[in-house]
C-alpha cells in the first residue's frame, strides 16, 4: 500500500464507510519524530508533578469526550456498547494508577540527602513509537502513552489502520490537553512504521500486535540493539477445570472468556482442560451458554469481513482430530464479519499439534481437551508456546496456589475467565506471547531506564 492512497474506515457492523483520511507520508512521520526529539529535553526536564498535571488534564478531556469515544468504539471497532463503555471507563483509571502506583514503583526524583544509598531512579529514554492494536484501540494505546509521557518520553502513535477514527479522536484529546508537542500521530499500515525504525532519535518501540508483526519489528531492529523493543503478541490461553470445580460458574466464565468481544482479546480463553468424566455435563452447559454470546446481540462482529473469513477458513480446515460440537461455519461469507461462537472437542491427541491448538486465532472458538489426570493437563499447558493468561477453576485456594506456582504464564486467575488484564499489575506473557517486557503497571519501565545512585 503506498502512502498516497486514502485511508478508509468501514464499520464491521454493516460495511459502511465511517471515516476517510490520509495515510501519513514517510516524510511526515519522520518529521513528527524530529519534532518529538526537539521537545524531549524540555518535557523530560519538567518536574514529574508538572507532567502529572498535564496527564490529569488529558483525563479530564477524555472524560468530556466519553460519548464520542464510545460511539466510535462501537461503530469503528465493532464493540458491543457494554464493552465500549468499559473500555472508555478504563482511561481515567489508567492515569491515576500510573501517577500513583507507577510513580512509586519507578521513582524519578533523586533521594533525599539524608537517605542511605543505594537508590534507583528512572530516566526517560526519549522519543518512542507506539504501535497500537484494533481490539482495544483506546485502552491499550493509552496504556502505553500515559506511562511514556509520565516518565518524560514523548510518543509517536501509529494506531491500527483498522481504527483510524478512534485514533484521530484520541489524538485530538491529547492536543486539547496541551500535549501537542510531545504526542504525534502517524496514520497508516506497516509502510508507515518501516522507515521510522531507522530514525536516529528513536529510542523505544512498544507494540501490541500479531506475532507476525512482532517478528517483523524484531528483525527490522536487529541491527539497532540500543532501541528497546517491547512486544505484547497475544496468547493461546488455557483454562484448567479441576474435578471439584463449580461447573455452572465455570461454564459461565469459560463462555465469557472465549466468546465475549467475539474472541478478539489477547487474553481470550482458547482451550479448556477438562476432566474426562465432567466433559458431558460441562459441554451441555457451554452449549446453552453459547446462546448468550450471539454476535449480533451480545458481543459484536469481528473487526472486518476479511478477518472473519480467515478465521472461518482456519476452522473449515480443522483436522478430524478436532470435532466441532457447536456453532456453524458458513462458507462464502467474505464480507460478513459476524461469527457465532464455536465449541470443539479434542478427540485425538493429534489435534494438539495443529495450528488451531498451538497458535492464536483471533475469533470466538473454545476447544475442550479432556484429561484423565491433572498432571497431564499441566504438561499440556506447560507445552503451550504462547503463555499469556491461564485460569484455574477449583474449590480450594490452596490447591489453586499450588497449581498457579506450576503454571509459567503471565497471569494465572482463580475461578475467573482468562480474559482481562489488571492495570494495577504488570501485564505480559511468556515465550511466543511477547519478549519479556511487561506493560500495564510496569509499562513505565519500557520508557525509562534505571540509574543507580550510591
Ligand atoms: C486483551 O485481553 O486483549 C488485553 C488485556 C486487557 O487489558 O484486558
Amino acid at each position: 500500500m503506498d502512502n498516497a492512497s486514502p485511508l478508509l474506515s468501514h464499520s464491521p457492523w454493516d460495511g459502511r464507510c465511517i471515516w476517510q483520511g490520509r495515510r501519513s507520508s514517510s516524510a511526515e512521520a519522520w518529521a513528527a519524530l524530529d519534532g518529538l526529539q526537539r521537545a524531549f529535553p524540555a518535557w523530560a526536564g519538567q518536574a514529574p508533578a508538572q507532567r502529572d498535571a498535564a496527564l490529569r488534564e488529558l483525563g479530564c478531556v477524555l472524560e468530556g469526550q466519553q460519548e464520542e469515544l464510545c460511539e466510535l468504539l462501537i461503530t469503528e471497532a465493532g464493540k458491543h456498547p457494554r464493552d465500549a463503555q468499559s473500555e472508555v471507563a478504563l482511561l481515567g483509571k489508567k492515569i491515576s494508577i500510573t501517577l500513583e502506583q507507577g510513580r512509586a514503583l519507578f521513582p524519578q526524583l533523586p533521594p533525599r540527602p539524608e537517605s542511605d544509598p543505594p537508590h534507583t531512579i528512572y530516566r526517560p529514554r526519549g522519543p518512542a513509537l507506539i504501535v497500537g492494536p484494533f481490539n482495544f484501540p483506546l485502552h491499550l494505546v493509552h496504556g502505553l502513552v500515559v506511562p511514556a509521557l509520565a516518565m518524560g518520553s514523548p510518543v509517536l502513535i501509529k494506531p491500527s489502520e483498522r481504527c483510524p477514527a478512534v485514533a484521530a479522536a484520541y489524538y485530538r484529546a491529547c492536543i486539547a490537553a496541551g500535549l501537542g508537542e510531545v504526542v504525534a500521530l502517524a496514520q497508516g499500515g506497516p509502510e508507515v512504521v518501516a522507515p521510522l525504525l531507522r530514525h536516529p532519535a528513536l529510542t523505544t518501540v512498544a507494540a501490541v500486535a500479531s506475532r507476525r508483526t512482532g517478528a517483523a519489528l524484531s528483525q527490522a531492529l536487529a541491527g539497532r540493539p540500543e532501541v528497546l523493543l517491547a512486544l505484547e503478541l497475544g496468547g493461546v490461553n488455557h483454562a484448567l477445570v479441576c474435578a471439584d470445580a463449580d461447573l455452572q460458574a465455570c461454564a459461565r466464565d469459560l463462555a465469557m472468556g472465549a466468546w465475549s468481544m467475539s474472541g478478539q482479546r489477547c487474553t481470550a480463553t482458547r482451550i479448556a482442560q477438562v476432566p474426562r468424566a465432567l466433559c458431558p455435563q460441562l459441554i451441555a452447559l457451554l452449549q446453552q451458554a453459547a446462546a448468550d454470546w450471539q454476535p449480533q446481540q451480545a458481543c459484536g462482529p469481528l473487526i472486518d469481513g476479511e478477518s472473519a473469513s480467515a478465521f472461518r477458513r482456519a476452522w473449515q480446515q480443522r483436522p478430524a482430530a478436532l470435532q466441532l460440537l457447536h456453532g456453524e461455519i458458513h462458507e462464502g461469507e467474505g464480507s460478513n464479519a459476524f461469527q457465532a461462537p464455536l465449541l470443539a472437542l479434542v478427540n485425538d491427541g493429534a489435534a494438539r499439534q495443529h495450528s488451531l491448538y498451538q497458535e492464536e486465532h483471533f475469533g470466538p472458538a473454545l476447544i475442550i481437551d479432556p484429561y484423565e489426570d491433572e498432571n497431564e493437563a499441566l504438561a499440556r499447558m506447560a507445552a503451550n508456546p504462547a503463555r499469556l493468561a491461564a485460569s484455574v477453576f477449583c474449590a480450594e485456594r490452596s490447591h489453586f496456589l499450588r497449581l498457579a506456582q506450576a503454571l509459567d504464564y503471565g497471569q494465572v486467575n482463580h475461578n475467573r475467565p482468562t480474559a482481562g488484564a489488571r492495570s494495577d499489575q504488570p501485564f505480559g506473557g511468556r515465550a511466543a506471547s511477547g519478549n519479556g517486557r511487561p506493560a500495564a503497571l510496569h509499562a513505565a519501565n519500557i520508557f525509562a531506564d534505571a540509574c543507580v545512585i550510591w
